[in-house]
């Protein structure tokens, strides 16, 4: 890579300064990033200062606004079409970052006693997952995930970056008295040297389990344990299914708020989206939020960091899209909306506890294992004696069911998808094709 720009130096230097943890886990690509003063700031400048004419930004206007064609126009509803065709910030409307800052704290009570900035809108949490990618991890980083992992990581890490995700086991125990293995992530953090970079999805796709608070307790040991013997690391939460738990001994807030702070070498970093807690996929709206260890000036690292996001944004995808992002601030700013979220979490509760009533049953003890589930939108159980792609396949061709095979045993359900009543039917049929196959 040629020698870093100017404002590269600046905003490394700004890190180091107050917060080397954040500096030092840069990746190589990390260092060089920078958000260009360019076209970007000068048009920043005349929106403020050309009060004649602005001749700066690559979009066309008319009569004060965008130049818009009726035929998208027709679409838009109330929408201004100056809030769905214009260009949003490379770091998101601001709006939308605060509305979502006020949800993250209100929903989140640690995270009130942590240092974290404005989030940043991403397109998404795969998106927001490429940017900590961009931004710190190096060919050979080490990832430390748990084995139960959204299969995804392993392109955002190793095939575009050729980093080295590396497992630890998932759950300890088994049946009803089944966790959180904290003494594999103790390991999987203590075999580390250097660097490491450490994933958690809670609630976790694809078993859709969230931990307790005494379990996240002991990740935070964990971590500090490794930053205590020299490691530096970061610690990525994938929050994308925030907020739909189901039990009462499930942590109801992002494992991050408690996470974050935990030591002075450790960066944290929470990805979180309107994705799946607002029921809005397709939108592709999401954060990401940087969770600093304690330092004495944490604006300015804050705000180099949001720098370093932006160029990483601006570099890639320009910027993100203001529809979407003007829908999900609207939202998030209706008097309905929490009340309408509940609706939805009680409809996915009662179909987790269907999904368990039934799995659990002592006819289907020879044909399945259940790892424990309490949130999310999936549960995943291991089958006895049958390789799980041929049953995936059977279980299309003879009952026209789809279900997702893992490794050599694991079926993942997503009963986010089954209504209440479909959720028998569909494990007999899983049960009917084990027998068949067997
Ligand atoms: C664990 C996990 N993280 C991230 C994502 C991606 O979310 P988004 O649609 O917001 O990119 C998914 C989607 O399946 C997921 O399961």
């Amino acid at each position: 890579m040629s020698s870093p720009n100017p404002l590269a130096i600046e905003l490394n230097e700004t890190l180091r300064d107050g917060c080397p943890a954040a500096h030092d886990l840069l990746s190589e690509r990390g260092r060089a990033l920078y958000f260009p003063r360019g076209i970007l700031s000068q048009s920043a400048e005349a929106r403020e200062k050309a009060h004649r004419f602005d001749a700066t930004i690559g979009v066309a206007t008319e009569a004060g606004g965008p130049m818009a064609l009726p035929s998208v126009l027709a679409h838009l509803g109330d929408i201004p079409p100056a809030d769905a065709l214009n260009y949003a910030p490379a770091s998101g409307r601001p709006g939308l970052r605060d509305a979502w800052r006020a949800k993250l704290l209100e929903e989140n009570p640690a995270m009130r006693d942590c240092s974290f900035g404005r989030p940043i809108v991403t397109h998404a949490i795969t998106h927001g997952l490429a940017l900590v990618g961009d931004l710190f991890v190096d060919p050979g980083d080490r990832i430390v995930v748990p084995d139960k992992l959204w299969g995804n990581y392993r392109l955002t890490y190793e095939v575009r970056l050729g980093g080295r995700i590396e497992t630890f086991n998932t759950y300890a125990g088994s049946g009803s008295s089944a966790g959180f293995d904290v003494d594999a992530l103790h390991a999987a953090l203590r075999a580390g040297a250097d660097k490491t970079v450490l994933l958690l999805n809670f609630p976790n796709n694809p078993t859709g389990y969230m931990p307790t608070r005494a379990e996240v307790e002991g990740m935070r040991e964990a971590i500090v344990a490794a930053a205590d013997a020299g490691q530096k690391l970061l610690v990525v939460c994938d929050d994308a299914y925030f907020g739909l738990t189901y039990d009462d001994d499930a942590l109801e807030e992002s494992p991050f708020g408690l996470l974050s702070g935990a030591h002075p070498r450790v960066l944290c970093v929470k990805l979180d989206g309107a994705t799946k807690e607002l029921f809005v996929w397709g939108l592709r709206c999401g954060f990401i939020s940087f969770g600093l260890p304690a330092c004495d000036a944490p604006g300015p690292v804050l705000e180099a960091l949001e720098k370093k996001v932006m160029g990483a944004i601006r570099g890639g995808i320009s910027n993100c899209a203001n529809l979407s992002q003007t829908i999900v601030e609207a939202a998030l700013g209706s008097a309905t909306l929490e009340a309408e979220r509940a609706q939805k979490r009680e409809l996915l509760r009662a179909r987790a506890r269907r999904v368990r009533e039934v799995v659990e049953r002592e006819a289907y003890r020879d044909s399945w294992d259940v790892y424990p589930f309490n949130a999310g939108y999936f549960m995943c159980i291991s089958v006895k004696g049958v390789d799980a792609e041929a049953l995936r396949l059977h279980l299309l061709d003879k009952e026209g069911v789809g279900v997702i095979a893992l490794g050599k045993s694991d079926i993942r359900v997503a009963f986010s998808c089954l209504e209440v009543e479909d959720i028998e039917p569909v494990f007999e049929a899983i049960d009917r094709s084990i027998r068949a196959l067997r």
